[in-house]
């Protein structure tokens, strides 16, 4: 069983990427599994914090399921055309202590996608992540690209995925991630 692991950049209730990362853990592939993450509960990184009292408990919580994982999907959102800070700081508190990152995310396959009401899907926020996705020696898979642009219109009022189109962008998108976790390529 192949183990995905899902985090996504939001803490609203309401979020479209929260929604988006539901909507793959039900679309995963037989053989996959895609488990949900979230980042409620991470405190703001502060060095003074670390240095008193060391990584929180959400933080070594959620290293360690990565770390139980065979890959990281990060879903994410933009915000002024760049990273969202509550997932860049999540990723930051997780890059903690420096010598636990190649043990975190050293050649682990890391993916991307986001969504944004928007209409252009968080392509920027994308591009974005990659210098931080380089510098954690991560793996990037970029076999496939899911922008969901318009989100407003692709989720309904409960949060389901209920755009066919959307949807099987995202099937095609988990299924290239699978078949390169799978096979190596
Ligand atoms: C945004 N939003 C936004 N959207 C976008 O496509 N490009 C952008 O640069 C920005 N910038 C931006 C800045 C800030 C501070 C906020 C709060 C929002 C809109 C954003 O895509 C929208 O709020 C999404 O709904 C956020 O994702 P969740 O919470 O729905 O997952």
């Amino acid at each position: 069983m192949t183990r995905i692991l899902g985090l996504s950049g939001s803490l609203r209730s309401g979020s479209y990427n929260t929604a988006l990362l539901r909507a793959a853990a039900g679309l995963v592939p037989a053989g996959a599994k895609l488990d949900i993450a979230t980042l409620h509960g991470i405190p703001l990184y502060d060095g003074d914090d670390e240095a008193r009292t060391g990584i929180p408990p959400a933080v070594q919580q959620l290293k360690e399921r990565i770390v139980a994982s065979d890959a990281l999907l990060l879903v994410t959102p933009e915000y002024n055309n760049g990273v969202p800070g509550v997932l860049k700081n999540g990723i930051d508190w997780l890059s903690r202590p420096p010598a636990d990152i190649a043990r975190v995310f050293g050649n682990r396959p890391v993916a991307v996608i986001g969504a944004s009401p928007g209409g252009f899907g968080t392509i920027l926020a994308q591009n974005a992540w990659l210098p931080v996705l380089r510098t954690l020696g991560t793996r990037p898979w970029f076999g496939g690209r899911l922008m969901v642009s318009r989100a407003g219109q692709v989720f309904d009022e409960a949060g389901t995925l209920a755009d066919e189109k959307v949807k099987a962008q995202l099937q095609q998108f988990l299924r290239g991630f699978v078949d390169f976790l799978q096979s190596g390529r």
